[in-house]
């Protein structure tokens, strides 16, 4: 059994966004003010992204267990996915920039909801960058619908169950998973993805994240040597073959 393994070129990132509401508390600001300049750096990491060999971006910004947050904050945060949306779109599009939203809709605000879908019927031809944005996303609840579709009799092979995953936009390794903010947890972020990724957690406040900060955290996982347990590389590639 193989694992997917990326191109150097076309890295699939992942990053969890997080120490929104940490940065506004250091400037005695609102929580939204952190998420607001959040939006910020979603942009710059977005942009910075394909020069740095990334083919594929999934960012988790807001997660099944996030709705027991405050009933202003949540509101404050989807209307801000919302209008990342709305005023971000035309930039994907021409960036090329194709976004993929993974998770659950049925509990989003419907407004949501419908710019979700437009966005991604816009975009659908971007071929420089696979922007995945996670909202109301649970690896678990992800895994455990990828295993209640399952109706044959025998359990699915891993391949199998990738494309299980797949079709609800998950199921891609991870090669790079980073977390801002300084927590070292998953928080229900991609487990089974991330089986072998590379981890890099970092002190930095998400809304203090630039390009930069993704330019270091992909030159160190250049300098790894990753062995899906095996002895090297090379030779987990050749017995891939
Ligand atoms: C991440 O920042 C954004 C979301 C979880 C939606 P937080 O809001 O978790 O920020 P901290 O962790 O409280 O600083
Ligand atoms: C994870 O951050 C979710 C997102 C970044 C969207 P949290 O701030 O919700 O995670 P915990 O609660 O610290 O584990
Ligand atoms: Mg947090």
């Amino acid at each position: 059994v193989t694992n997917e393994i990326s191109s150097p070129d076309r890295l699939h990132v992942a990053i969890i966004m997080d120490g929104n509401g940490r940065w506004a508390a250091h400037r005695g600001l609102p929580r939204p003010a952190g998420h607001r300049a959040g939006a910020a750096a979603v942009r710059r990491v977005v942009e910075a992204a394909p020069e740095l060999g990334v083919g594929t971006l999934t960012l988790f910004a807001f997660s099944s267990d996030n709705w027991r947050r405050p009933g202003d904050e949540v509101a404050a945060l989807m209307g801000l996915l919302r209008r990342y949306l709305r005023t971000e779109l035309a930039r994907l599009v021409d960036n090329g920039i194709r976004l993929m939203v993974m998770g659950r809709r049925d509990r989003l605000p419907d407004g949501l909801a419908d710019d979700i879908a437009e966005a991604e019927q816009c975009s659908t031809r971007g071929a420089r960058l696979d922007l995945r944005i996670a909202i109301d996303y649970s690896s678990r609840d992800a895994i455990a619908n990828a295993v209640a579709g399952w109706r044959h009799g025998t359990p699915p092979q891993r391949d199998e169950f990738r494309r299980l995953l797949a079709g609800r936009g998950a199921g891609h390794d991870v090669d790079l998973l980073i977390r801002s903010g300084g927590e070292k947890r998953l928080s229900d972020f991609l487990l089974w993805e991330s089986a072998y990724a590379e981890l890099c957690f970092v002190d930095v406040l998400w809304p203090d994240f630039g390009g930069d900060d993704l330019a270091t955290a992909i030159a160190d996982f250049r300098r790894r040597e990753r062995r899906f347990g095996g002895l090297c590389d090379v030779e987990h590639l050749t017995a891939a073959e």
